[in-house]
């Protein structure tokens, strides 16, 4: 049986405009979280508190988590790679924090200019940190099924860094298809992996879209159990360390496809549309969302 309800945590404001060539500006990206929470999201991943060098499109990032408005009941994540970044967030307020490493050494180099070991030695007092801050901590495991550099990748490595991040006292598991690569055997492979350290309510998915195949992920993913997911309003997005990958799956089609399988999910997919499209507006291109294209042009 399916689960009851899901939650989704829209990842658009941070994994979707990190990649973005234009600089959208701050009161853009406050005014995006605005709409989404208006649309019934409960969790919403902000920003990321990262070098500047590295991704420019997120150099505002305490700048627009002081500027958001603050819903009761709906909490917001941002990503910290390491503790100049967690104390940078810190000030800032969030309610959950992401630390982010890979299943793959080359993309860890990659993304975050270290090791895997490297980056689990890196987390450990970020997660020590934020956990005696009463910051709930998440983590994402990148390249869960496939890497740019590297292919495709075993289910015994994803196993690998979740026991790495369970062991440094990591709350909960993301497990991502930054390349959009998977099919649903590969991906429910790679949660079975991480489900050996975490428990089924402690997971998550976090599907890119690049080969069409995110929403059968997401379904062969709740056939497992899994009821929490990231996903992007319009789709946008893309990761700046993983060349040709597109948008995360959009929160659109997901929410559709959820409402239409009976689960609750609490979000109005019509105000979801409309946040959407005035992002999409901002960015000059029509959202990358089946479902808003098809709601637009009723
Ligand atoms: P580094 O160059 O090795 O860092 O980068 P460093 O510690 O040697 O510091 C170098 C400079 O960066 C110094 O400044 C630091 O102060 C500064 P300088 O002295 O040269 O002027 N610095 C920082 N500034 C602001 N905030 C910080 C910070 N840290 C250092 N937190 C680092 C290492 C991790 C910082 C860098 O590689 C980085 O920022 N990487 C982030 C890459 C990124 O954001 N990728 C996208 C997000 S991950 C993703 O999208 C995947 C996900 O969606 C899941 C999936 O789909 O797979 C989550
Ligand atoms: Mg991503």
């Amino acid at each position: 049986t399916l689960p009851s309800k899901v939650k989704l945590v829209d990842v658009g404001p941070r994994d979707g405009l990190q990649n973005e060539k234009q600089m959208v500006p701050a009161a853009v990206k406050i005014e995006l979280v605005q709409r989404l929470q208006q649309a019934g999201l409960k969790e919403i991943e902000v920003t990321s508190f990262v070098s500047p060098k590295w991704v420019p499109q997120m150099a505002d990032a305490a700048e627009v988590m002081a500027g958001i408005t603050r819903q009761p009941g709906v909490r917001y994540s941002v990503l910290t790679p390491n503790l100049k970044g967690f104390e940078a967030a810190l000030a800032t307020r969030p309610d959950e924090i992401v630390v982010f490493g890979a299943a793959s050494e080359a993309f860890s180099q990659r993304n975050i200019n270290c090791s895997i070991a490297e980056s689990i030695e890196r987390f450990r007092p970020v997660v020590e940190a934020a956990r005696a801050n009463g910051i709930y901590v998440r983590s994402a495991i990148s390249c869960a099924v496939g890497c740019p550099y590297e292919g495709e990748i075993a289910p015994e490595r994803v196993e690998m860094v979740a026991r790495l991040m369970k062991g440094i006292g990591v709350q909960h598991c993301g497990v991502a298809d930054t390349i959009g690569v998977g099919t649903p055997i590969k991906v429910q492979r790679a949660l079975d992996a991480a489900l050996r350290h975490f428990a089924i309510d402690d997971i998550s998915g976090h599907f890119h879209d690049t080969y069409g195949q995110a929403l059968a992920n997401t379904l062969a993913s709740l056939q497992m159990g899994v009821w929490q997911f990231d996903t992007s309003v319009a789709g946008l997005g893309g990761c700046p360390y993983a060349k040709g990958a597109t948008g995360n799956v959009s929160t659109e089609d997901v929410v559709y496809l959820l409402h239409g399988l009976g689960i609750e999910t609490g979000i109005d997919l019509d105000r979801l549309v409309d946040a959407g499209q005035y992002v999409s507006d901002f960015l000059g291109r029509k959202p990358n969302s089946r479902v808003a294209t098809a709601l637009l042009n009723k």
